[in-house]
């Protein structure tokens, strides 16, 4: 498991997407406005929508192009869609720091 800091709670605006690249892994970046952080690939299982540029609400981002409805807890395209993006583990320190964690199979890079 590898650890990377991205940044202050600050740096992420409530509830918009952030895009944090890490290799060849593209990340969308969710500061959810209470505290925590959420982390998924940032390809929609559809057609590669951009997930950084969704609406979220609800614990869920809602895919720009075609608003299927995606959890940010744990990947899984809601019905009647399906399918289910990556997740990644987050945790926001008390100063507000933010570190990722990665698995190396969850890591392609070249
Ligand atoms: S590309 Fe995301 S819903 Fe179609």
């Amino acid at each position: 498991m590898q650890q990377f800091k991205v940044g202050h709670i600050s740096e992420f605006p409530e509830r918009r997407g952030k895009v944090v690249k890490l290799g060849d892994v593209e990340l969308a970046m969710f500061n959810m406005g209470d505290g925590t952080v959420k982390a998924v690939e940032n390809s929609c299982p559809h057609k590669q929508g951009k997930l950084s540029e969704g609406i979220v609400c609800d614990g869920h981002v809602y895919c720009p192009l075609h608003d299927w409805k995606i959890s940010l807890t744990n990947g899984i395209v809601q019905a009647p869609d399906e399918g289910c993006v990556k997740t990644y583990n987050v945790t926001v320190d008390g100063s507000g720091g933010v570190t990722l964690s990665i698995d190396g199979a969850q890591m392609r890079v070249s």
